[in-house]
């Protein structure tokens, strides 16, 4: 693969820059030299104090088109991750969830444009292939989104690639399969489960197991993720609305990532979700030369070390 000659003083955009995935990218771009990192982000989510002082914070919501299209002026790359991230809100309030996540989009996508962007990156989801028959999750998959939220994030691919083929603007999607890590938001009812096990730990509660814990995921570490997203921004091999998986290579129970952690457990009631997920990872080895490096285990130790859990 050829890696396209970058200038580090680049302008970079990176909307949704203050959570999770986001604020870790921003932080591997940082260390990657980058000096030149505008972050977008209405802070619904995310946080002020998650953004690395390198970078510039534009309090901006992305559905305010003529907000934020004047700092797409000039931008070499822009992450996207900006939404509301998860399944459950998206069933409750469809409009809201579509509001961000589907015409956000596409405002980031006209502004890419407009401002004369080489290459967006995507941030897609898993949840756009919903239970499918046989495993593990190939890309030539059939999608079939099971919630508002899945089908919003298979939207956005589809907003990436028309944007390439009509427009020409370099886009790639990255389809990430259950990201963990630290600054995983581990409150509310809808946080992802090992940062939802961990504060249950923390707070000498049960781990509360839906339904029955048999349900499988492809946990995938946070700085794997961010390095998917710095290859696919420089790698030659892709930029015409790719679409490719950024899983962990395992699928693992809920009842062995409670296991893997250790403690008490107590079963609640059910949700809509896919029963399992697990990545095909060979079009991110072929395209990217991008492989997991974090193991599961070396992972939940390092996040039950920021817990204080010592067990
Ligand atoms: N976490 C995962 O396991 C996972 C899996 C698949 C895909 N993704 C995708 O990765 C991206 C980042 O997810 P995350 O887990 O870091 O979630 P997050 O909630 O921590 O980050 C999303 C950020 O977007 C911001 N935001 C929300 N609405 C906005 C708006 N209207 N305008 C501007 N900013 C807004 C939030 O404040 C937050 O900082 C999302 O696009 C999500 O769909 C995440």
């Amino acid at each position: 693969m050829i890696r396209l000659m970058t200038d580090k003083s680049s302008k970079i955009i990176v909307t949704g820059g203050a959570g999770f995935i986001g604020s870790n990218l921003v932080d591997g771009l940082v260390n990657e030299g980058y000096s030149n990192i505008h972050v977008i982000d209405n802070l619904v989510a995310g946080k002020e104090e998650y953004v690395n002082p390198s970078a510039q914070l534009h309090k901006l919501d992305i559905r305010d088109f003529d907000a934020i299209v004047p700092i797409f002026q000039g931008a070499r790359f822009v992450f996207h991750l900006a939404a509301l991230p998860r399944v459950q809100p998206s069933i409750l309030d469809p409009r809201t969830t579509h509001d961000v996540n589907v015409t956000g989009t596409l405002n980031v996508f006209l502004a890419a444009r407009d401002g004369g962007v080489r290459r967006v990156i995507y941030s897609a989801s898993s949840s756009a292939y919903g239970d499918q028959k046989t495993l593990p999750l190939k890309e030539e998959m059939e999608a079939c989104p099971q919630s508002p939220y899945g089908l919003q994030k298979y939207e956005g691919e589809l907003l990436a690639r028309l944007f390439s083929e009509l427009y020409g603007l370099e886009t790639v999607s990255l389809r990430y399969f259950n990201v963990y890590g630290p600054r995983a938001a581990s409150d509310g009812a809808y946080a992802l489960v090992i940062a939802i096990f961990l504060n249950q730990r923390k707070k000498g509660e049960p781990m509360t197991i839906v339904p029955d814990g048999t349900q499988s995921r492809d946990y995938t570490h946070v700085s794997d993720v961010v390095r998917a997203n710095i290859l696919a921004a420089t790698s030659s091999n892709v930029g015409k609305g790719e679409v490719i998986n950024i899983g962990g290579g395992h699928n693992r129970t809920v009842l062995e990532v409670a296991k893997f952690i250790g403690g008490p457990t107590v079963f609640i009631e059910h949700r809509i979700e896919p029963k399992h997920t697990f990545a095909d990872i060979s079009l991110a080895k072929n395209l990217l030369g991008w492989e997991p490096q974090v193991k599961f285990e070396e992972g939940i130790q390092e996040l039950k070390k920021m817990y204080d859990l010592t067990d």
